[in-house]
């Protein structure tokens, strides 16, 4: 037993925030940006919604296209670094704004920008365990209120977004083939949220101090990202018996064009096998994996049987990748 993509869905605020709007709010560039990063404009969420808003439309969107209803759920995971609060879990609030009436499990998986490739991992094991025939599995972030709009080094990378996968236990060999999860805490400085919660609560002086907002080492990060997205590639290929020209569709997750440049060049992988929204969503963490493979499904860029490597690294340190057989048909009419 073993699961099956049956749908995919990505929810993207209207509301975008441009290079041009950031260099009337910063000492920055839009070629700086451009140069360093390849974003454009990222999408900010409207002021009165929150992560679990975005999160009910990508998953509703996976629903619609599996056929299915929020009835036929059974579990839901949400891979985030920016709930709606601490508790209760954006899962929880996603259970609810679908009306499911039994009361399945939903619970968030914090693996920052890694999340939704771990998420795939514990989704996968408990579907094959029986106990469960549908999950939504959802990364979603809101990572432009956690952001310092007067740290230029950090504000221009990130921006809003969901995308959801509904997952169906099958006989079979199933849709993921493997997975490769990694961490290494002796770095979790490098990118942390230090203020608002247990360690350092709110407070006048945690907020004087901006210790609400994400901080990043960026230059140390650019190569300990590079080495390990090519690693942990290497290591999913291995397990799953593939060598690099087998594979039809490399997904690295979007935070830096050079970065994905990188990893596709040391890899040997041609530019045209992997695709990128960066331009245009900047790095959206957890949503971002799921995101770009709606985007792929609903542009007709995955045809049934392709082989796809996908592969994260973000905060914790954490890192991993999947190799995913993809199964869903092709769009009608595209
Ligand atoms: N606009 C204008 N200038 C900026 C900005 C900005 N938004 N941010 C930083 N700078 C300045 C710095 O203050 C510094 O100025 P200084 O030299 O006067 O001190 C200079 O730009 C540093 O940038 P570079 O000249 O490019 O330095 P370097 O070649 O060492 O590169 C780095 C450093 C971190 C690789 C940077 O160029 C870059 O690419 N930034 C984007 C970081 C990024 O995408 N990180 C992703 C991390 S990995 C992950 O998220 C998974």
């Amino acid at each position: 037993m073993s699961a099956v993509i049956r749908g995919t869905g990505s929810s993207l605020p209207e509301s975008k925030l441009t290079n041009a709007d950031l260099e009337r709010m910063l000492d920055t560039s839009d070629e700086w940006i451009v140069v360093r990063t390849g974003i454009r404009e990222r999408c900010v969420l409207e002021a009165d919604q929150a992560t679990s808003d975005m999160a009910t439309r990508a998953a509703q969107q996976a629903l619609d296209m599996a056929g299915a209803t929020p009835d036929d759920v059974d579990l839901i995971v949400v891979a985030t670094i920016s709930p709606d609060m601490l508790t209760p879990s954006t899962a929880n609030l996603v259970q609810r704004n679908l009306r499911i009436g039994r009361p399945i499990p939903s619970f968030d998986l914090n693996a920052a920008f890694s999340g939704f490739i771990y998420g795939l991992e514990v989704v996968n094991t408990l579907l094959a365990s029986g106990s469960y025939r549908r999950a939504l599995l959802i990364g979603a972030e809101t990572l432009t209120r956690f952001v310092d709009y007067q740290d230029r080094q950090v504000c221009v990378l990130f921006g809003d977004g969901a995308g959801a996968v509904l997952l169906e236990v099958e006989e079979g060999e199933g849709d993921v083939l493997a997975t490769t999860l990694k961490a290494d805490p002796g770095s979790s400085d490098l990118i942390r949220i230090p203020g608002g919660a247990a360690a350092r609560p709110a407070s006048p002086y945690t907020l004087t101090q901006r210790e609400q907002f994400l901080r990043m080492e960026e230059r140390q990060l650019f190569k300990l990202a590079v080495q390990a997205l090519e690693q942990v590639a290497q290591d999913t290929l291995d397990k799953v018996g593939w060598r690099i020209e087998d594979v039809d569709h490399l997904i690295v997750h979007q935070a830096n064009r050079r970065i994905l440049n990188a990893v596709a060049d040391r890899l040997g992988v041609p530019s045209e096998k992997v695709p990128t929204n960066l331009a245009r969503t900047g790095n959206i963490s957890a949503a971002s994996i799921p995101v770009l493979l709606d985007e792929c499904q609903r542009a007709a860029r995955f045809r049934p049987g392709d082989r796809i490597i996908a592969v994260a690294f973000g905060s914790g340190l954490t890192w991993a990748g999947c190799a995913l057989r993809w199964s869903l048909d092709v769009p009608p009419f595209a």
